[in-house]
């Protein structure tokens, strides 16, 4: 009988549909400085009300300037380990199979297949936001 297949595919269908992307704020601008990185956590897209914490999500945030920021993945390309900030060395060190980003996100060394993914920033009325993909 073929019922299974349908009734599957409406059960979890809701489970996989793409949500929209949706700015989170992650603080204040002037609680940033200029030229620093840092972790930030902000919820994911869309949560799921059983996900509970898993439903934050993080990424480096650098000031570039007075309203610029650049935000990255702290999940490596290789396979998703959580990326560390080196601010010593100016690099991102991954501790699982030693994976090092350059500054900018490149790779600079390792198994790393490319660059750390980006998320798109902004500032909005004061504050520094990063639009979630998740
Ligand atoms: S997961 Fe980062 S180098 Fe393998």
């Amino acid at each position: 009988m073929m019922v299974g297949v349908p009734l599957v595919g409406f059960v979890f269908k809701p489970l996989f549909k793409a949500l929209p992307p949706v700015w989170r704020s992650v603080g204040k601008v002037d609680s940033f400085k200029v030229g620093e990185t840092v972790a930030v956590t902000f919820l994911q897209a869309s949560p799921l009300p059983w996900a509970g914490v898993t439903a934050k999500t993080a990424a480096w945030l650098r000031r570039e300037s007075d309203n610029s920021f650049t935000a990255f993945s702290i999940s490596c390309t290789h396979l998703g380990c959580p990326v560390r900030w080196r601010p010593d060395a100016e690099l991102f060190m991954c501790p699982c199979h030693g994976g090092v980003y350059y500054k900018d996100g490149s790779v600079a060394a390792g198994p790393p297949p490319k660059p750390l993914s980006r998320y798109q920033a902004r500032v909005n009325e004061g504050q520094v936001e990063i639009l979630s993909t998740l």
